[in-house]
C-alpha cells in the first residue's frame, strides 16, 4: 500500500505511522552513517532521518546530491520529537529528488541587501521571516471580513478603472477607447458612497493605485486598501468605529499567530498600548505640540513624519489626530460647523514611527459647498456629476475610512518598510518581478 501524503502542519496526527511528505531542502547535514534533511512545505518545517545500513542504497546516494531548495518527496514513519525543528521527526525509508535545484540557488544562508532581496522576490518569499509576514497578511485579511460581516456591513467592490479621482495623489492613467483617459483608482470611496446610500454599510478591499514619486518607507504605488462608509455616521461613530476595528485587528493578530510574531521577532508587549482608549488630538494643539519640540510646521500645513512621530511619541498609542485646515485635505471632506476653516476629519497615527495608517472624514452632504469645493481643487466637474447627485437627490449624514493594509502590517508586525508587506511589491522604481 502506498501511504498517503501529508503537510507538515498535519504530521501530529500521523505520528506511528508512515507517510509521504513533499517540500523543499533547507539544510542538509550527516555524520557518513546518519544523514539529515531539513525541509520545509509551506505549513512547517520537517527533520528527516537516514539511516545509512536501513535504507535502500540509492536513497542514501540521493541524499549526498540534495541542494538548498531541492524539491523532494520523504516518505518513512513519523516520531513525534520535542527537540526536532517542529516536533516531530521522519524516520526516512525512501528519498525521491522531484527537481534538483542547481548550486547556484540565488539566496544562500549569508546576509543579501534588499535590493538583491527585491530582484530574486520569488525566492526570497520561501524564507521563514517573509513566509511568516504572508500568513499575518493573511490572518488580517480574513479578520477584516469577520469584523465587518459580524457587524453586518456589505462588501462591495468598486471599479479599478476610473474617470472620477479621488485624492490628491499621482494618478496612473491609461487611453480608454473613444472615453478620454481611465485612471487607475487611487480610492473606492466615491463610489462606496453611493453604495453605503443603497445598502446602508458597506466596505470595500481592494487595490489602489498611487503614483507616488516619494521613495519612503511607507509608500507602495498599489497597495490594499480597506474602505468602509457608513451611512448615518457622524465623524464620532466613524472614530469610534475605527478605534474597535484596529483594537481587533492586533488582537486577532496577537492571539492567532504567535508562532509567526516569534519568527519576527516582535516585542509584542508593544501592541498592549491597543486597550487603552486612543488619543483624539485636534490639529490645532497638534502643531502648538510639534512646534513646542523643534518642529517648523506652521499652521495650515499637513503634518510631516517628524511631525507625526513627535506626537506619538508623546502618547505612545494610537492617536487621533482631528480637523484638519481644509486647505490641508480632499475636497470630499465635511467642513466643521465649529470651525469652518477645518473640516470633520481624522488621521490615525500608530506607534513607533509607523505614520498614518488610517485617513477617514464624515463627507460633505451640502450639494453648494461640495460643488464650490470641487470647482476650488480645480476638478472636472463634469466627471463628478453622478457624485454630486447623491448631495441632490436625499443627501444623508455619512462618513468612512480608508485602513491601508500593507502599513497595517508593517505596524503590527515590527517592520521597517512596507515593500515586505506585500507579496509582489510595487515601488517607483521596481515593477519585476
Ligand atoms: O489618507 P488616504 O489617502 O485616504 C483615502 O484614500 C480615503 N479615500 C479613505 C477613505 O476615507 N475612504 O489613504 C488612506 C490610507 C492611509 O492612511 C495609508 O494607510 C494608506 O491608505 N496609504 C498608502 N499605503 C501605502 N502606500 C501608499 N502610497 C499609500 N497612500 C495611502
Ligand atoms: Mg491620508
Amino acid at each position: 500500500m502506498t501511504p498517503p501524503f501529508a503537510r507538515i502542519a498535519d504530521l501530529h496526527a500521523h505520528v506511528g505511522s508512515l507517510v509521504t511528505v513533499r517540500g523543499w531542502v533547507t539544510h542538509v547535514r550527516s555524520s557518513g552513517k546518519v544523514a539529515f534533511v531539513v525541509m520545509r512545505d509551506g505549513t512547517g518545517q520537517l527533520q528527516g532521518v537516514l539511516v545509512k545500513s536501513q535504507v535502500p542504497a540509492e536513497t542514501w546516494e540521493r541524499f549526498g546530491t540534495l541542494t538548498l531548495e531541492t524539491s523532494i518527496a520523504l516518505t518513512g514513519e513519523v516520531r513525534a520529537e520535542p527537540r526536532a525543528p517542529g516536533g516531530h521527526e521522519l524516520g526516512v525509508t525512501l528519498l525521491e529528488i522531484v527537481g534538483a535545484s542547481p548550486l547556484d540557488y540565488p539566496i544562500q544562508p549569508k546576509e543579501h541587501g534588499v535590493d538583491f532581496l527585491l530582484d530574486h522576490r520569488t525566492f526570497w518569499l520561501r524564507t521563514p521571516r517573509q513566509v511568516a509576514l504572508m500568513r499575518v497578511r493573511h490572518e488580517l485579511e480574513q479578520a477584516v471580513h469577520d469584523f465587518f460581516y459580524a457587524r453586518e456591513f456589505v462588501r462591495c467592490d468598486t471599479p479599478i478603472l476610473t474617470a472620477a479621482i479621488g485624492e490628491r495623489a499621482g494618478l496612473f492613467g491609461t487611453e480608454y477607447f473613444d472615453e478620454g483617459t481611465a485612471y487607475l483608482a487611487q480610492t473606492g470611496q466615491l463610489y462606496g458612497e453611493a453604495l453605503a446610500a443603497a445598502l446602508g454599510r458597506i466596505y470595500t478591499f481592494g487595490p489602489t493605485f498611487r503614483a507616488e514619486k516619494s521613495k519612503t518607507r511607507r509608500h507602495l504605488t498599489e497597495f490594499w486598501m480597506i474602505e468602509p462608509e457608513m451611512a448615518w455616521y457622524d465623524q464620532d461613530d466613524n472614530m469610534d468605529l475605527q478605534e474597535a476595528f484596529v483594537r481587533y485587528l492586533v488582537e486577532r493578530v496577537l492571539e492567532r499567530r504567535q508562532e509567526e510574531l516569534k519568527v519576527l521577532e516582535r516585542d509584542t508587549s508593544k501592541l498592549d498600548c491597543v486597550s487603552q482608549p486612543f488619543v483624539r488630538l485636534d490639529y490645532s494643539e497638534a502643531v502648538t505640540l510639534a512646534q513646542s519640540k523643534g518642529s517648523d510646521i506652521t499652521w495650515g500645513d499637513d503634518l510631516g513624519a517628524p511631525d507625526e512621530a513627535i506626537i506619538v511619541d508623546t502618547y505612545e498609542r494610537p492617536v487621533f489626530v482631528v480637523n484638519y485646515p481644509k486647505e490641508a485635505k480632499a475636497f470630499y471632506m465635511k467642513e466643521n460647523p465649529a470651525d469652518p476653516r477645518t473640516v470633520r476629519c481624522a488621521d490615525l497615527l500608530a506607534p513607533e514611527g509607523r505614520g498614518e495608517i488610517i485617513g477617514g472624514s464624515q463627507r460633505e452632504d451640502d450639494y453648494d459647498k461640495l460643488l464650490a469645493r470641487l470647482t476650488h481643487e480645480g476638478l472636472p466637474v463634469e466627471a463628478y456629476d453622478w457624485y454630486l447627485d447623491l448631495r441632490k437627490y436625499g443627501t444623508f449624514v455619512h462618513s468612512g475610512f480608508g485602513l491601508g493594509l500593507e502599513r497595517t502590517i508593517a505596524w503590527i508586525c515590527g517592520i521597517e518598510h512596507i515593500r515586505e508587506c506585500i507579496p509582489f511589491p510595487r515601488l517607483m522604481g521596481r515593477l519585476r518581478p
